[in-house]
Order: structure tokens, then sequence, then C-alpha cells
């Protein structure tokens, strides 16, 4: 109803002066997500469609649809790449399959904790990555939020780098953290997150490779009492916009669009930073749980053999080693 109001006061408006108007195309938009309806990036996606509705008096309307209602991470992006989707909250991985310079943002240890995350995800170096998406993907990268640092948690108890040998340990499908858990010597396996509740559950995998969030939220730790605080690897999100899409938007619309999505994204970042720490806490609080801290010496090999493979296969992985060392 708002908006044919909206439309027909710029059609009173105009004629009251003379002019032709040029009204904006209406736009209903569908932002896809795999996180649950209660997750971080779940709430800013719907309160992105809430401020471009009241921004535009109702002309863009932007419905969410969280925990992979629209398929996993793959599939929307293909649905991106044809115009059948809008935009996604999509992890960096999914990203770093199609296009493996984004796999040196999951270089392990490559941010100390969460803050220095942060400053690695905003860096010129990492934002200068968004100008590959269109060319090698098809959609528009408007920026960058997270997911926090990734951890572990095990059925089994894990006490050196030997225990892991052998362990089937559910991964985000991507490549790099394949290569970091083959380097470990377990048998990582490939899950995407809307799955890996009941595998876990079922004994389906003896651990799981996964962020504070979802750690807290989920109870991971009432299937696997083993939680090691590693803070081994970032976990960067991507904001996209279907390239096809993008072309049919008029350039206000995609300043408000740009602009409204970057806000967003940008404030999960601090989210993280103020939250992580917090469920993690409240992770080791929980008496059923056996915690511990691990550090980069437990899996020092590991780090090394990863090295080796990803400089090659991205070589943005030295210029975002120095960033991290920049702002240590
Ligand atoms: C995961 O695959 O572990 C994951 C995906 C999206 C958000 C958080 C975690």
């Amino acid at each position: 109803m708002s908006m044919i109001r909206n439309t027909l006061t710029a059609f009173a408006l105009a004629g009251a002066v003379g002019l032709t108007p040029a009204i904006a195309a209406a736009q209903n938009m569908r932002i896809g997500l795999i996180t649950p309806p209660n997750h971080v990036w779940s709430q800013a996606a719907v309160a992105m469609g809430e401020e471009l509705n009241e921004a535009t008096g109702g002309r863009i309307t932007l419905q969410a649809f969280p925990g992979g209602q629209l398929g996993n991470e793959a599939q929307m992006l293909q649905m991106l790449q044809t115009g059948a989707l809008d935009m996604a909250f999509m992890t960096v991985a999914e990203i770093s399959n199609r296009v493996p310079e984004f796999g040196a943002f999951f270089a392990p240890f490559l941010a100390d904790d969460i803050s220095h995350a942060a400053r690695i995800i905003r860096s010129d170096v990492a934002t200068e990555l968004l100008d590959l998406l269109p060319e090698e993907a098809g959609v528009m990268g408007l920026g960058f939020g997270s997911a926090g640092m990734r951890q572990m948690v095990s059925r089994v108890a894990v006490s050196t780098a030997a225990d892991l040998n052998g362990l089937k340990i559910r991964i985000t499908p991507v490549d790099a953290f394949r290569d970091f858990y083959n380097a470990l010597g377990t048998a990582p396996t490939p899950m995407p997150l809307p799955a890996v509740y009941d595998a876990l559950a079922n004994a389906q995998v003896d651990a799981i490779d996964m962020d504070a969030e979802l750690i807290w939220a989920m109870r991971y730790f009432e299937q696997a009492p083993t939680v090691l605080e590693t803070n081994h690897a970032l976990f960067p999100m991507v904001g996209l916009v279907s390239g096809r899409v993008w072309a049919g938007l008029d350039g206000d619309d995609q300043t408000l669009i740009r602009e409204t999505m970057q806000r967003h994204l940008d404030a999960t970042i601090d989210t993280y930073i103020e939250k992580d720490p917090e469920w993690m806490a409240q992770v080791e609080a929980e008496e059923s749980v056996n915690y511990s801290r691990i550090g980069p010496d437990f899996f020092a090999d590991a780090i090394a053999e990863w090295e080796a493979t990803w400089a090659e296969r991205a070589p943005v992985l030295s210029a975002l080693r120095a960033v991290a060392d920049e702002t240590r």
C-alpha cells in the first residue's frame, strides 16, 4: 500500500510542477543464508531489509531466507549468477572454492584473536579481493562481515596433536580447511552447516570445526564434551549481490544498497569482537565440558604444510600475512 501511495504522490507532485517524473522501479528482493534465523547474520539480513524498506518508502523490499531454505551455498551462488537470487550473506569458504585467492583468509593462526581478525578483514588488502568477484564469480561483493574464529569440539578427549590422528572431523566444505585437517592426519569430512547437528548427534563424525556462536547456540558440547579453544582460523563472511540484478539497478539504488549492506556487514564484525569471548566463557562454564586452550605450537607441522600449498594457490597470502604482522 505504502509503495502505491508513494508512487502516486510522486506523480501528483511532478504533475503540479509540470515535470515527467523518473520513478525508480519497485524491487522485491530476496536474500539467502545458511545460518539459522536467530544467528547474527540472519538478524543482520532482516535489519538491512527493514532499513532498505524504510529508506525507500516501501519501494525496495527484501525478504530473508535463512537456514538454507533456498539451498546450500553452492546452489545459492549459482542462483546469484543466473539472477534467480538477488543477494546472499555467504561464507568466504564457498567463495574461495570458486576464487582460490580468498583461501588466504583461512591461513592457520593468521590472527592472534578476534580483534586482530577484525583488523585483517577490514584491511585494504582484503577489500581489494572483492574486485575479483564480478569477473571470476559473476557476483558483486559489497563487503565483508565475520562469524568469529574457528574452534574444535570433539566427542573424544584430545590433549595432544597425536590424539587428532584419524579422527573424522566435520569441516565447512572448503579446500583450505580440508588441507589443514589432512595435514593434521585427520579425516576431514566436508558438511554444510545445516547438517552438522544431526551428524554429531548420530556419531557420523568424531569432532567438528565450528565457531563460538554456534557452539554455544546449538549446544554441540552436549554431544561432544571436549572443547578446544584454538582460534586457529578466521571465518569471514561476504555480502553478495547477483551481478545480473546489480546491472539492472539504477545508480541511486546501487548506492543505497551498497551503503546499507556495508553498514550491516561491518556491524557483524563488532558483534563478534564483543560476543565471541562471552560465548566461549559460557561454554567453558558448562559443567559437562572438558575445556582447553591450544595454541599454534600444537599444530606446528600442519601449519608449515598448509602454507607450502597455499602460498602458491593464493598468492595474496603473503600480503595478508604482512597485514597481520603490521596490525598485531
Ligand atoms: C560453518 O560452516 O561452520 C558456518 C557457516 C556459516 C556461519 C557459521 C558457520
